[in-house]
């Protein structure tokens, strides 16, 4: 009987390959199996951009999901991709499983943890960390984003209107916005109502090649989109 492989999912950082952690660098060239998504929207894995010097075709695995927040389609496809990295794990391979930014933080990879569960033994996986996009963003601009007692607030956009995150955004000092979407104009209209005082960084496409960056929301140029962008609004400013 064969021996069992094991399963990592790594975080491979927002966009720029000089953030990969060395324990990620370590599994990639490990790995008998690289798992990479692809949104059905996309041509490309963002996630396999950043660490394609170090990925051959032979050991590549790029699994379609689909652009949906249906509940039912994206179990059944999380369900699927489990399935298949639990065969692989069982069969003695040892799967690289990328995800964009942290392997934990608003990735694909909680739901294959979850979709997991009872399928393969807990020691066969290990997760490594990456780099947040925020993190990213606001190192690219040496922004301080929140010091001592200060309150951090992570939000991706809600469906529906903003006001549903109003309570905690005002109970916060700093906040980052993400999954923006097609929905830029109408955070900066939520922004200007509820940070009259900020200081701000925009941030797309953050470390990599079509990277913008952005301090003054009030200059942010009319063609800018909110896909693939974080928007960090410090409540207070800055004060030296
Ligand atoms: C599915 S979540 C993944 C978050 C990711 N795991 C992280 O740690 O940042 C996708 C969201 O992350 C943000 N994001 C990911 N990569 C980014 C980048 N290179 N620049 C700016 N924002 C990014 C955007 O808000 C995007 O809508």
């Amino acid at each position: 009987m064969n021996k069992r492989g094991h399963l990592w999912g790594i975080g491979v950082g927002p966009g720029d390959p000089g953030l990969l952690t060395l324990k990620a660098l370590e599994a990639l060239k490990e790995a008998t199996v690289i798992m990479a998504p692809l949104a059905s929207s996309r041509e490309e894995s963002a996630a396999l951009q950043i660490v394609k010097e170090w990925v051959d075709e032979t050991r590549l695995r790029v699994y379609g999901f689909p652009m949906t927040r249906e509940p039912d389609s994206l179990a059944a496809c999380w369900r699927e991709v489990a399935d298949e990295v639990a065969a692989l794990v069982e069969k003695g391979e040892k799967v690289v499983f990328l995800t964009l930014g942290d392997a934990l933080t608003y990735s694909t990879f909680n739901y294959i943890l979850q979709q997991l569960a009872g399928k393969i033994p807990p020691e066969c996986v290990t997760t490594i960390p990456g780099v947040t996009s925020f993190a990213a963003a606001a190192a690219a601009e040496n922004f301080p984003m929140v010091c001592g007692e200060e309150l951090l607030a992570v939000i991706p956009l809600p469906d529906g209107p903003l006001s549903r995150v109003r309570g905690l955004v005002r109970e916060s000092d700093t906040v980052v916005f993400m999954k923006i979407g097609n929905r830029l104009k109408e955070l900066m209209a939520f922004v200007n109502e509820e940070f009259p005082d900020r200081a701000a960084v925009f941030a797309s496409r953050v470390g990599t090649p079509g990277q913008y960056l952005c301090r003054d929301l009030d200059r942010l140029p009319e063609g800018v989109d909110g896909y693939l962008s974080v928007l960090i609004v410090r409540k207070a400013g800055i004060k030296p």
